[in-house]
């Protein structure tokens, strides 16, 4: 058993006896990339959503995957989309990272960005892979997207890091 309780059936544990707040806490204590999953709207106006739930998957062929919340309005978007951009946030860039956590259809607006092949790509991001949606799969109150990786570039930056709630650089 761990120090904060982890295995302990208390306040909020589930069936699995571990609590929401030691799961949170755990991973709370894991280095995570931060990214801005974007696609467009029917209108051709962008939507972004803040995710670090983001990894490769497989080489070849070129797959990536990232885990959405199931109320997300990204994953809506995605399911007639069928593509997406992941766009690796840089070290400077924690305001994009708020702004895109938040709820709403205009929260882009204040984002800058550019059209890559019919997907919004944020302007400065670390890095950006384009994908298809190859399958969509469950993963408890999160759905997993997987992507495969259509196009890939890189830019000169530091990339922006989340650790314990807070967002770092690196250098
Ligand atoms: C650092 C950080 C990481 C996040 N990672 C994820 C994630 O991996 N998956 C997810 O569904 N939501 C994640 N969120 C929360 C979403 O960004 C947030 O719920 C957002 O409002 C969802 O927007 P949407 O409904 O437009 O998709 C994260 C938020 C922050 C601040």
């Amino acid at each position: 058993m761990s120090s904060n309780g982890s295995h302990v059936n208390g306040n909020g544990s589930d069936a699995v006896g571990v609590s929401f707040e030691s799961f949170s806490e755990t991973f709370s204590q894991v280095p995570q990339a931060v990214t801005v999953v974007t696609t467009k709207n029917g209108d051709d106006s962008a939507h972004g959503t803040t995710v670090s739930a983001f990894c490769s998957l497989s080489v070849d062929p070129p797959l990536l995957l990232v885990a959405l919340d199931r109320s997300s309005d990204l994953l809506k978007l995605l399911r007639s989309t069928m593509r997406f951009g992941v766009n690796l946030l840089s070290g400077d860039q924690a305001e994009v990272g708020l702004t895109c956590a938040k709820k709403g259809a205009d929260k882009f607006q204040a984002v800058s960005w550019t059209d890559e092949h019919g997907l919004p790509r944020i302007d400065g991001a670390a890095a950006w892979p384009e994908c298809e949606v190859q399958e969509l799969l469950p993963g408890g109150d999160h759905v997993i997207v997987v992507g495969l990786v259509t196009a890939c570039e890189t830019e000169e930056a530091e990339p922006l890091v989340y650790h314990r709630r807070r967002f770092l650089q690196l250098t």
